[in-house]
């Protein structure tokens, strides 16, 4: 999809977010709202009383065709801090069956009169698919989708990153891992661009971080020294296994010793380096334990601050979506 395709999709006449689909096309004043808005959730987050009414009277249903606990749990937590109702569904289905079985699932959830849906799918362009097809006024939120995208993650990385090094510029940042197969970090590398950090590298095996990623704004390393020196924040990423086809690796145990977070390995970043990780982490495969655990780590930080994110995104779409409802509105009268 083009970057003004996807930008009309997501954005109402006002320039205001409709959906959440992908962050190609959405600029930095839209992503900085994202991240002040999700700032005074946290602080929410930490009273007892850790609601507030503007998701009330919405119906929220969590569509996961792949599984999650992390992101489902988030996104089930900030709706209920949104004071919505909300329904979570697995379904599996097998990616033959897409184009129908998607169709036939949208047009159920919507005759039971959603205002939105949360969706998670292994197949690449599945959100904005919904997206096109549901009803005006439902907001669609990619909570992941194949290799694509996932931008609520990459959101929630960034207001991790704000947190602990308050700007963006003159941040070098070094992604490290299965770079191919990810979705977090293609919105990853959007989100730092648009947000104007210094340099973003990625670093990994050749096999598993290909050149063409240089187009897109990135630094190509193929030796972790390299990668990590002088960085300011490192992501580590997991073995995306399910999504490998034929070898790309030639051990767990290789690829530790090549690209594995250690004590020294990250010593070669800043001494005041944070290390992330969008979870599940293995421990001994792409990352120690003490590193894990130690320290530098923020990656239960990111953990909470994927709850304020996604309350951020959602009432952001839904006020949207409601201000685009009035105007539809609002015009077929003066007909
Ligand atoms: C990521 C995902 O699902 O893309 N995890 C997550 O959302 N917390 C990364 C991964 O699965 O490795």
């Amino acid at each position: 999809m083009m970057r003004s395709e996807s930008r009309a999709l997501q954005l109402n006449d006002d320039g205001q977010l409709k959906h959440f689909l992908t962050l190609d096309g959405l600029d930095k004043t839209i992503l900085t709202e994202i991240l002040d808005r999700a700032d005074s959730f946290l602080t929410m987050g930490e009273q007892s009383v850790k609601k507030v009414p503007l998701l009330r009277g919405k119906t929220v249903v969590n569509l996961f065709f792949e599984n999650s606990t992390r992101t489902r749990t988030t996104f089930e937590l900030a709706a209920k801090r949104l004071s919505a109702d909300v329904i979570n569904l697995n379904i599996e289905t097998s990616a033959t069956s897409k184009g129908e079985s998607l169709l036939d699932t949208l047009q159920n959830l919507q005759a039971m009169q959603s205002d939105m849906f949360v969706v998670r799918h292994s197949d690449s362009g599945a959100a904005h698919f919904i997206a096109e097809h549901c009803t005006p006024n439902v907001a669609i939120i990619n909570a992941g989708d194949g290799r694509h995208a996932h931008p609520t993650q990459a959101m929630l990385d960034m207001l991790t990153i704000r947190r602990h090094k308050g700007q963006f510029e003159g941040l070098k940042v070094a992604i490290v891992g299965d770079i191919l197969h990810s979705r977090v970090a293609r919105s990853q590398l959007q989100a730092l661009t648009t947000l104007g950090v210094d340099e973003v590298r990625l670093v990994g095996p050749k096999t598993l971080v290909p050149g063409f990623f240089s187009e897109m704004g990135a630094k190509i390393c193929h030796d972790l020294e390299a990668g990590l020196k002088d960085v300011d924040v490192v992501v580590m990423l997991r073995l995306q296994k399910e999504r490998m086809q034929g070898a790309l690796l030639p051990s767990e145990s290789e690829f530790y010793r090549l690209y594995g977070l250690t004590e020294e390995s990250l010593s070669w970043a800043k001494p005041d380096a944070i290390v992330m990780h969008p979870g599940p982490i293995n421990r001994g495969v792409e990352i120690s334990s003490e590193v894990a655990d130690g320290g530098h780590s923020v990656i239960l930080n990111q953990v909470t601050n994927g709850i304020a994110v996604r309350m951020a995104v959602m009432s952001m779409a839904m006020s949207g979506q409601l201000q685009k409802a009035e105007t539809d509105q609002g015009s077929e009268g003066e007909k």
